[in-house]
């Protein structure tokens, strides 16, 4: 009987507004004291913020971000990718594409540092690195399965995956399945992938692979302009 009121409720609070007020998507959280405002992710989300402190953010950033980046924050980022960045709709995907030096992984690292400081659940990975994991997954010795690494890929609040199509080598099929199958999950879960390219996506469905290219079109897509940073930087006078 219980069950049925259970389930009445639930129908009831489907009818009657059930999306969580903060981020618009997520279903109203459900617990002891009543259907709350928020979903759990955003609830989550909320009291990780209010639990972490300032050495909790430097480590993490410094887990996620390599030296050269740790400075990055929103405001060193010219203000047309900002006013872009400002437009990004709930779950959706970045791409952000541009020749090398044009500060992709310097506009990666803003914002996870960003995010993390908001208390949301960040992880990175260059795709070189996430192929060689997935490749080290076929070995006997495993510690790890496909399965376990992409099922934290695939439900962590945002992932950034760095250098997407840089070799010209093309990869085996599994590792396109496997990442087609973390893109489009998230997606599914309303969960924003960043990704960074120097290729567009039109070139990435030529020389990369076309069903991860035509997932990206629902993305946010920044282009990264100007001179090679790393070049304009160096002194050789
Ligand atoms: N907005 C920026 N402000 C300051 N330095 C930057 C900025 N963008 C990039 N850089 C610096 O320029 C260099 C190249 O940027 P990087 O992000 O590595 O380029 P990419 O990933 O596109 O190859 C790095 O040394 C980086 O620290
Ligand atoms: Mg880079
Ligand atoms: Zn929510």
């Amino acid at each position: 009987m219980e069950a049925i009121a259970e389930v009445a409720q639930e129908v009831m609070s489907l009818i009657l507004g059930s999306r969580c007020e903060n981020c618009g998507f997520g279903y109203r959280h459900r617990d002891s004291s009543g259907l709350r405002k928020w979903c759990l992710r955003c609830i989550d989300v909320y009291n990780r913020r209010q639990q972490l402190s300032e050495y909790q953010i430097g480590k993490k950033i410094m887990e996620l971000v390599e030296p050269l980046y740790y400075e990055a924050t929103i405001e060193t980022l010219e203000q047309d990718i900002q006013d872009k960045l400002s437009e990004l709709k709930p779950g959706q995907d970045v791409f952000m594409f541009g020749p090398i030096g044009t500060g992709k992984t310097h506009g990666m690292a803003a914002q996870i540092r960003k995010y993390v400081c908001e208390g949301y659940l960040c992880e990175r990975i260059n795709f070189d690195s996430f192929c060689v994991k997935v490749r080290s997954t076929f070995a006997p010795a495993a510690k790890e399965t496909a399965w376990e690494l992409t099922e934290e890929l695939k439900n962590v609040d945002k992932l950034f995956i760095d250098d997407l199509g840089l070799r010209s080598n093309p990869e085996s099929q599994f590792v396109y399945d496997t990442f087609y199958d973390i893109l489009n999950k998230r997606q599914e879960r309303i969960l924003p992938t960043f990704i960074s390219s120097n290729k567009n996506i039109a070139q990435l469905g030529q020389t990369f692979d076309a069903r991860i290219a035509s997932r990206l079109h629902t993305a946010l897509v920044i282009e990264m302009k100007g001179k090679d940073r790393r070049i304009a930087g160096a002194n050789y006078e």
